[in-house]
């Protein structure tokens, strides 16, 4: 029996539901392969946890999660709480104390699931977004002066550096390679930015020496939209920065049909860490409790989550019945159907018990 620690942590918003679900799919995946085991430990962390006790998780929050194989996570984000707060309270220490500086986020066009681009269908759009989650512009360098007064300054030091932009740079061409395509777009804007964006070019070129066999190309970010909105056939593996990634990776989650299905993984490839899972929507205010937060994202992460725990059978399978499930019509209101979280995942979960 080969076991994994599992750390979940709900959160917010439709945090819980989703992850919910996520847990009653491993466990059913569990059962159906037989010889794994999921050991769920449950965090409480996060807004609720904050109003509590002034903090979104506990001091040595870091030192409890360090001993689990991988993290799944739902979303944080409340109403009555700023947003810089719930992020740099919970979802980035862990991603910078844990060094899982590669944030990978897989979009494609799931049968069932209509794209917003017209004559867009499946396997005309298949992307992984390479993001450099450790550094760049939320390095979370600058500062205020002059609070409150007419001559008020606020800096936002983006910082890259060579390590950090080659470790993901190499990342990203390694995971071109894997691919049938063999294809790397580097997104940078190192036309309007002259330092940082220039030594992204400078060390892409660089790196692409050592995957002779990887074809690739460059985008400025702005330019990279209209390419992704009119010809996302001509794209495979896109490799960017942290702030341009998370933009460009929110436009990919919504021309493959919904938020809700885009999922992401932030990776320490060197495996010094545990991994954390996530779907990359946040916690919906607008629709937690309703019951139609779509689980789909959620579920594809935990796919990504086996992947890297070695369990790839688990991993195709799982994808396999979220596909059967999302191409039988079984769809949340997200995207265009009216089932609920619920028989979404029940479905998933019986297309897991069908599958050979
Ligand atoms: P959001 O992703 O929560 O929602 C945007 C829109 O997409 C909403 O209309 C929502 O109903 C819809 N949506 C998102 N996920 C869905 C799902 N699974 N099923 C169906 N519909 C879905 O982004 P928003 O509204 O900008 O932010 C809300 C809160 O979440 C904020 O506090 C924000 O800071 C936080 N947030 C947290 C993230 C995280 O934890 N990684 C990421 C993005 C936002
Ligand atoms: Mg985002």
């Amino acid at each position: 029996m080969r076991t994994y620690k599992i750390a979940a942590i709900p959160a917010d918003g439709i945090g819980p539901e989703v992850i919910d679900a996520g847990s009653e799919v491993l466990s059913v995946l569990a059962q159906r392969a037989g010889d794994v085991r999921f050991d769920m430990t449950w965090f409480d962390w996060g807004s609720a946890y904050y109003k509590k006790n002034g903090v979104m998780m506990p001091e040595d929050g870091l030192e409890q999660l360090k001993p689990f194989d991988a993290i799944y996570f739902g979303a944080v984000g409340a109403p009555d709480v700023p947003d810089h707060i719930t992020l740099w309270g919970l979802r980035l220490p862990i991603c910078q104390g844990f060094d899982q500086y590669a944030n990978v986020r897989p979009t494609k066009i799931i049968p069932g699931v209509t794209s917003p681009l017209r004559n867009v269908g499946v396997g005309d759009l298949d992307w992984v977004i390479v993001r450099e989650n450790s550094e760049g512009e939320y390095s979370g360098h600058g500062g205020r002066a002059h609070r409150g007064m007419p001559e008020e300054v606020g800096t936002e030091v983006a910082i890259f550096t060579r390590v950090g932009v080659t470790r993901i740079m190499r990342y990203a061409f390694k995971l071109a390679q894997s691919r049938p395509r063999k294809f790397l777009t580097v997104v940078t804007k190192s036309n309007a930015q002259r330092f940082g964006m220039v030594m992204w070019d400078e060390i892409a070129a660089e790196v692409a020496q050592e995957f002779p066999d990887v074809t690739w190309d460059k985008m400025l970010v702005d330019a990279m939209t209209v390419r992704m909105v009119k010809n996302p056939q001509s794209l495979d593996t896109i490799v960017a920065t942290n702030l341009h990634a998370d933009i460009l990776s929110d436009l990919a989650g919504a021309l493959a049909g919904s938020l809700g299905v885009a999922p992401t993984a932030n990776i320490d490839p060197e495996r010094r860490f545990p991994s954390m899972f996530e779907p990359i929507h946040g916690s919906a205010f607008d629709i937690t409790g309703k019951g139609i937060a779509n689980p789909v994202a959620t579920f594809w992460t935990a796919s990504q989550m086996l992947d890297h725990l070695g369990e790839h059978d688990a991993s195709a399978r799982l994808m396999r019945a979220v596909e059967k499930v999302c191409a039988d019509g079984i769809l949340t209101p997200d995207v265009g159907g009216n089932a609920t979280t619920k028989e979404v995942t029940e479905a998933v979960c019986d297309a897991i018990r069908g599958d050979n």
